[in-house]
């Protein structure tokens, strides 16, 4: 395998070098690296050395650690005791020497199946970073970690409902295809571990959940407790949607009703979840890590985080385009139509789902009148 050296934060890896001729993913490449995910692993730094700040002993599992990267990171940079696993020998050759390449006294290597390792041992992080979904490690992950659940899912179109057959396999859920769809796989996701912990008595409270491009990504806390697993239970629930008028409604609860028509249209509604409809982020935590972003100088991630830390916490957002394309009117400039939604004593804010969305606690109705009325100021 040809490698390289390259620096990711201050951290020195060595990685393989993809053959020119094969495609993305590199197949040729026996062991995993992605560069494009470098924003991902820079979030995971800065959110875990938040989480971590008074606690410098806990420790950090990278269960899918490839060339041991993420984990190489949170040894280096954060400082946490950590141990990287992978099932590959290849890996695990690689993991050993990027571990001597960075003088690390803080890091165990070990070639075994990540389900393993989970369920052999406890760990107060556990980070998950798999080709696709999550879901093959998901009840290991739940079972082992003690206080913080860090999930990557790729399979966004799973989750977000265009491959809908594949979303309910893997999450136990109804995915819907709609114009909110990262916001839909978000919250499957975190539907899905919510559930998956309150299995093993645990509590979830999500501190930072975001979309990308392709890519859904999850920092949870975790609680062990019955009483507050079954608390947790209580933001899990179900969405309806109409199709025909853009309504949306959801409901707290696993054994729920809901209306089959739209309430404003008649239309049929068409159902997902169960799905989470609590918060997605905790804003101090969010401060926290703008805070990390910023003495480290991730630029993207203190966009992203500096939007997630601002956004309402209201399920789901809107489209602005959308919303247009639905009236027949053209495009308008989404921060005019916040400040028109606000100078109606609604709130709304920007979302780091899309740049030409925003959230609101308006209504479908109330939204149409003042989309209505600040197309009226371009005529
Ligand atoms: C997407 S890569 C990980 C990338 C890495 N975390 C990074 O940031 O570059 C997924 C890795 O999981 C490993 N893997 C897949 N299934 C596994 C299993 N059941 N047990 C252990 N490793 C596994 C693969 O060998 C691969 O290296
Ligand atoms: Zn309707």
């Amino acid at each position: 395998m040809l490698t390289k050296i390259i620096t990711e934060g201050t951290t020195k890896v060595e990685v393989p070098v993809p053959d020119e001729n094969s495609n993305f993913p590199p197949s040729s490449v026996q062991v995993f690296y992605n560069p494009a995910m470098r924003t991902n692993r820079d979030m995971a730094v800065a959110a875990i050395a938040c989480f971590s700040k008074d606690n410098p002993d806990y420790t950090y599992l990278d269960a899918l650690c490839a060339s041991g990267i993420r984990g190489l990171r949170i040894a280096g940079e954060v400082g946490l005791n950590t141990t990287m696993s992978d099932w590959e020998e290849a890996s695990y050759e690689l993991i050993k020497r990027n571990i001597e390449l960075n003088g690390l006294s803080n890091c165990t290597a070990m070639k075994r199946n990540a389900n393993v390792v989970m369920l052999d041992g406890s760990f107060d992080i556990i980070d998950l970073d798999p080709f696709g979904t999550p879901a093959p490690f998901l009840d290991a992950a739940c079972f082992s970690t003690k206080r913080l659940l860090c999930i990557t899912a790729t399979d966004t179109a799973p989750l977000c409902g265009a491959h809908k057959k594949a979303g309910i396999r893997n999450y136990s859920a109804v995915p819907l295809k709609t114009e909110y769809y990262p916001e839909m796989g978000v919250r499957i996701l975190m539907g899905a571990a919510a559930r998956t912990l309150a299995k093993y008595d645990k509590a979830m409270t999500p501190l930072l959940s975001y979309a990308s491009a392709h890519y859904v990504r999850l920092f949870a806390k975790v609680k062990k407790g019955i009483r507050e697993a079954d608390e947790s239970l209580k933001d899990v629930g179900f969405l309806s949607h109409c199709f025909n008028c853009g309504e949306r409604k959801w409901t707290f609860g696993l054994a729920v009703h809901m209306e089959e028509n739209c309430p404003l249209c008649g239309h049929k509604t068409s159902l997902a979840g169960p799905l989470w409809l609590g918060r997605l982020h905790d804003r101090e935590f969010c401060v926290g890590v703008l805070d990390e972003v910023k003495k480290r100088e991730y630029k993207v991630a203190e966009k992203l985080i500096t939007l997630c830390r601002d956004e309402l916490d209201i399920p789901m957002f809107y489209d602005c385009h959308k919303l247009c394309k639905l009236q027949r009117l053209t495009a308008m400039s989404t921060n005019e139509l916040i400040l028109a939604l606000r100078e109606k004593d609604f709130q709304a804010s920007r979302t780091h789902f899309s740049g030409i969305s925003f959230k609101t606690n308006a209504g479908i109705e109330e939204i149409k009148k003042v989309v209505e009325e600040v197309a009226g100021r371009y005529r």
